[in-house]
């Protein structure tokens, strides 16, 4: 199949938001900015919409919105299936697949076969469109079945330079740290974990550096663990620790007050215990989220699987046609919060133009933002809580059964996401919700699109991105979007609205 041969999108397929234009999908893998151009891989199944024959798909944008969807880029064979992974372009050919002016880009995933999983690499010379398998695979095997989802970077403090691989033994909730000058040969440095949220196995772990609000002379390591079950909304999710890195060992700067392996005799944790951890996301659609090789420190960029292991595959309106989207790309940065904790900020690298604003003052009761025909929109919110209990952003679509309601609530500083439907399923009896820090601020950015014809996503961005929730909901387009305060007034309320139409 060549990227000419491939079917048309559907009017119902996302607008802002990579899926597959066939078959099952599940966690980003291998994301490189390369010469310009966005690599995406991804689970993917080129034989249908079941999570089967693991293999690499592939597409390419320029601009983080348009994806171009080419041939998948590794495949599985009678060995194994190809696992998750990372892609790295190497500038210095070390691993000796291409010339130092012509680097070779190298995808190291997990070979799983049943009973076992190690690390393998492939590599390509053409920019990442053909992929060889390495003769000498499995580049690092520890003989276990869980080993899995190497993400691998380039590390360099000065002194000493090499690359640096984590990954997990997922059941056995830790992150390890390998070493290599090749790409090829592996050396264990150490181990982290178990830690924190444990309710589940650990999958997908990232790493990278992140300057402390901007500043260069304060940069720490950001961990990331995606764990299923054992989320915050339940299921799937992923939580992050900030640390310091010396090339060898990662240390938490709040160390856990609980760790070790008798942490892991008490699987359920309390929704109370897994709020003090940190949390990329609150919502219960963003999983296995991974981070851009290739950009800049403060372009640190993340793409996330936009769904639940516990529903992913059974959603109303999944055709047989295609399975998942992946989240928005979002930039990640670190701040330190008001009371001294040091937290991820993510922000949609994307815009939506052009947008509309209007004031709405001192609002009291009810107005309509939206009901343009749209396939996509986007609706920054702001406000100060006057004497009003709270304010809700209700989404209407075609059947009244779909009514969603976004509310966040003075008293208790939290945002909370109603989103009934009959025919969604068990996971969705959940209401994932938020604390925020300034109950009194309300500062909204939420992007809506379209999964399939039955089914929207819907991101939330709260507190300049320090809070941020992603759920699937049931709402078919079209939609239309209206605030609601109750309880009184708000002050110095603005709204700005951004639509892609069909
Ligand atoms: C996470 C995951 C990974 C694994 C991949 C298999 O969603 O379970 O741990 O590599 O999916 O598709």
């Amino acid at each position: 199949m060549t990227t000419t041969d491939l079917p048309p999108l559907r009017i119902t397929h996302p607008r802002l938001h990579f899926a597959p234009r066939n078959n099952w999908m599940n966690d980003p893998n291998g994301l490189v900015f390369h010469d310009g151009l966005y690599h995406l891989y991804f689970q993917y199944n080129p034989q249908g919409v079941s999570h089967a024959n693991m293999s690499w798909g592939h597409a390419t944008s320029t601009d983080l919105i348009r994806w171009t969807e080419h041939d998948p880029a590794i495949l599985w064979d009678e060995e194994a299936q190809i696992f998750s992974g990372s892609v790295v372009v190497d500038h210095g050919n070390t691993s000796g697949f291409g010339t130092a002016e012509e680097p070779a880009l190298v995808a190291l995933y997990t070979a799983a076969a049943a009973g076992r999983q190690a690390q393998a690499l492939a590599y390509s010379t053409d920019g990442g469109y053909v992929w060889t398998k390495y003769q000498g695979n499995p580049v690092l095997d520890r003989g276990t079945s869980d080993f899995r989802d190497p993400k691998v970077f380039w590390f360099d403090d000065g002194r000493d330079a090499y690359w640096v691989m984590v990954a997990v033994e997922a059941v056995d909730r830790q992150v390890l740290f390998h070493r290599s000058d090749d790409l090829k040969t592996w050396t264990f440095l150490s181990s982290y974990g178990p830690a924190g949220p444990v309710g589940g196995v650990w999958e997908c772990p990232d790493m990278f550096p992140l300057a402390v609000d901007g500043d260069d002379s304060d940069v720490r390591w950001v961990l990331l663990i995606s764990l299923n079950p054992g989320g915050i909304a339940g299921g799937s999710g992923t939580h992050y620790i900030v640390g310091d890195f010396d090339g060898k060992i990662f240390r938490p700067t709040v160390p856990h007050p609980t760790s070790g392996r008798e942490l892991l005799r008490e699987r359920s944790q309390s929704r109370e215990e897994l709020e003090a951890y940190g949390w990329l996301d609150f919502g219960p659609d963003c999983y296995a989220g991974v981070t851009f090789d290739g950009l800049s420190r403060d372009e640190r960029t993340l793409i996330a699987w936009m769904d639940n292991w516990e529903y992913a595959g059974s959603l109303p309106g999944d055709s047989d046609e295609y399975r998942s989207a992946m989240t928005l790309p979002r930039r990640l940065s670190l701040t330190r919060d008001q009371s001294g904790v040091l937290r991820l900020r993510q922000e949609p690298a994307i815009e939506l133009e052009p947008a509309e604003s209007v004031d709405l003052g001192s609002m009291t009761g009810s107005t309509v933002l939206t009901a343009d025909p749209a396939s996509a929109t986007r609706i920054r919110f702001a406000a100060t809580f006057g004497d009003a209990h709270n304010i809700e952003l209700r989404i209407e679509s075609a059947s009244d059964d779909d009514l969603v309601v976004i509310r966040q609530d003075r008293m208790s500083g939290r945002i909370a996401i109603d989103r009934p439907g009959a025919e969604m399923p068990s996971g969705f009896a959940s209401v994932p919700s938020m604390r925020l820090e300034e109950p009194g601020e309300i500062e909204w950015d939420l992007w809506i699109d379209q999964l399939n014809e039955r089914v929207s996503s819907l991101e939330l961005f709260a507190q300049s991105g320090e809070r941020v929730l992603t759920a699937l909901i049931p709402a078919a387009s079209p939609r239309s979007y209206s605030v609601a305060v109750v309880g009184g007034a708000l002050r110095r309320a603005r709204a700005t609205v951004a639509v892609v139409r069909y």
